[in-house]
């Protein structure tokens, strides 16, 4: 089979096409064709080291795909052959290893896809939906103002989508183009401003009524954390969700303190268990199904193209979802 190997890090190009032998199901696991991998932006972090985890090299980057079962490894016995299913790796004891032709995975892992979910839409809501999904369960939004960063990504824009559902008085979305502000708005922001500009946090504040927002979930962190406190309201919370981009220092957390605001931290992996993330997983892929939650596909690429992937995801042209179609 073919799979995207990482030999050393460095800028989109050192992500190689290699062949190797197809995996062998292990005892209680399942061997699955791919139809489709998920591009995360922490990967893109990850290829040039950047990132908060270092992997030991070689690596095959990913770790979400879809896909049918080929094969089953000794002691499995459901009749899972050529069922489709997401293959959530990140929550494995092998976590990466997506970008490929086949991966293999616990078969108690391996999440079935209602019949009109696809694919592609089945990745965008394992990392992706299932960091939405927790953030808003941790820091509830419901009759609150939350700003969503990076609101038109594969993060943000089912942020922006479960905020507005579970009752969020105002959400506001900030994201880097014109293009990605109308798709938020389009998904349900009540107002959309464009970060790239100075005086963005003032704009949010205005747009939320003066005061500032209840709740920011930060994905983008670096200096626009800082910024971003500008724009939350006395008694607020800041929510840290940009793991390796923490830049905020001691005046920061002493103006948070005057005014009586909160920072809490977010990692996703923690919060999951195996029913937890089954049941979590269902929910995201019936909301999907029934229409009731809108996948952004941002970009198709063939699995030779990762490079590629990446690069529109460093150069921020993305929008949504990123998959890999071997
Ligand atoms: N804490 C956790 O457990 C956890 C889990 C999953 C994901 N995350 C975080 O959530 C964030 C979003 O992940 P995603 O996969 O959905 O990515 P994404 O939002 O689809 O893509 C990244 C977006 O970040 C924005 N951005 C801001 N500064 C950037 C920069 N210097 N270079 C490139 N992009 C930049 C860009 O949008 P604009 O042009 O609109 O700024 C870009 O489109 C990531 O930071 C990721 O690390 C955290």
């Amino acid at each position: 089979m073919r799979a995207i190997q990482l030999n050393r890090f460095g800028g989109p190009d050192v992500l190689d096409v290699v062949e190797m032998s197809k995996p062998l199901p292990q005892a209680g696991e399942v061997l699955i064709r791919v139809r489709a991998a998920g591009v995360n932006f922490f990967e893109v972090l990850m290829r040039g080291d950047r990132y908060a985890v270092t992997p030991d090299l070689p690596v095959i980057l990913g770790v979400e795909a879809a896909g049918t079962v080929e094969a089953l490894g000794q002691g499995v016995d459901t009749p899972l052959i050529g069922t489709r299913v997401a293959a959530p790796l990140f929550a494995s004891k092998r976590p990466f290893g997506g970008y490929a032709d086949n991966v293999t995975i616990d078969a108690k892992l391996a999440v079935p896809l209602p019949e009109t979910l696809s694919f592609e839409d089945a990745t965008a809501l394992m990392v992706q939906g299932l960091t939405a999904f927790h953030l808003l369960r941790q820091s509830p939004p419901a009759g609150k103002s939350v700003l969503a960063t990076a609101a038109a990504g594969g993060v943000g824009s089912l942020l922006v989508q479960l905020a507005k559902r579970q009752g969020a008085s105002a959400v506001i979305a900030v994201a880097g183009s014109r293009p990605k502000l109308d798709l938020a708005r389009s998904l349900g922001a009540d107002a959309a401003v464009d970060y790239s500009t100075s005086d963005w946090p003032m704009r949010v504040r205005e747009a939320a009524g003066g005061a500032g927002v209840d709740v920011i979930y930060d994905i983008v962190g670096g200096s626009m954390t800082a910024a971003s406190l500008e724009a939350l309201a006395p008694g607020g919370e800041l929510v840290f969700a940009a793991l390796g981009r923490y830049a905020i220092g001691a005046s920061e957390l002493e103006a948070m303190i005057t005014r009586n605001q909160s920072l809490r931290g977010f990692a996703l992996l923690p919060l999951l268990s195996a029913d937890g993330l089954r049941a979590s997983l269902s929910e995201l892929f019936h909301l999907a199904a029934g229409g009731q939650l809108a996948v952004t596909q941002g970009g198709r690429y063939r699995l030779d193209q990762a490079n590629e992937a990446h690069r529109s995801l460093e150069e921020r042209r993305s929008t949504g979802k990123v998959v890999l179609i071997p």
